[in-house]
């Protein structure tokens, strides 16, 4: 397991930009990086030349002069953008009742059943949560609550949520080993393209980076 931190490698993220200087010369949106950067602030954008998007349909985004990216990248539309099934539920459930989760709900139960029925057995019990963030967090606690210990493993370039416990397990954040916690340790991501371990170059790439 590396104890340095590879720094030789563009982190996961981007790195965030505090000033419109640092974005490249041909950004074609610097009106609306300025708005966002007055009352947003320099957290994460994409890219130099930032993507202005407008709207997803399946595997498909569409930025404001309707080009197309194939999305291979985002993690929120897990079951791809707009999906017609997930809007028609949202819509309706917005419409009705949007609150939290303390009142007995027919659709809050049967949600957690269908979930735990895809689960190995065992795993039965639901928490809902609101984002990434609280999910980790969340099992951070239960793990510490049921092992007794502290510790953690991430990936190196990881980032796992900004909340101050998760944030601290978000080595993508905190690129040198002397802004870790003690409690933490690293696994090199098994990347065989840019990793130490790549194909062609290597042989047993599992289990080198296992
Ligand atoms: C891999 C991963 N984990 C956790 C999070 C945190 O999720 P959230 O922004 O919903 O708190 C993100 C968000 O981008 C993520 O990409």
């Amino acid at each position: 397991m590396p104890t340095e931190a590879r720094t030789d490698r563009p982190a996961l993220l981007g790195a965030a930009h505090l000033s419109l200087e640092e974005f490249g010369d041909n950004v074609r949106h610097r009106g609306l990086i300025e708005r966002r950067m007055r009352h947003v602030g320099g957290s994460v954008l994409f890219f130099d030349d930032p993507v202005h998007l407008v709207r997803g349909e399946g595997v498909w985004l569409f930025d404001d002069e309707d080009r197309r990216y194939l999305d291979c990248y985002n993690n929120v539309a897990s079951v791809g953008h707009c999906h017609p099934e997930v809007v028609e539920a949202l819509t309706d459930q917005a419409g009705r009742l949007n609150t939290h989760t303390r009142y007995l709900h027919e659709n809050v139960v049967a949600y957690a059943e269908k979930l735990a029925s895809l689960m190995p057995q065992g795993l039965d019990v639901c928490t809902f949560v609101c984002t990434g963030t609280e999910a980790n967090d969340l099992a951070l606690r239960i793990a510490r609550t049921v092992t007794g210990h502290t510790g953690a493993v991430v990936m190196e370039s990881s980032y796992h949520g900004n909340s101050t416990t998760v944030d601290a397990l978000s080595t993508v954040a905190h690129p040198t080993p002397d802004d870790r916690p003690d409690w933490l340790e690293t696994a090199e991501p098994p990347n065989t393209y840019r990793g130490p371990y790549r194909r062609g170059e290597h042989d047993r790439l599992g289990a080198r980076y296992a």
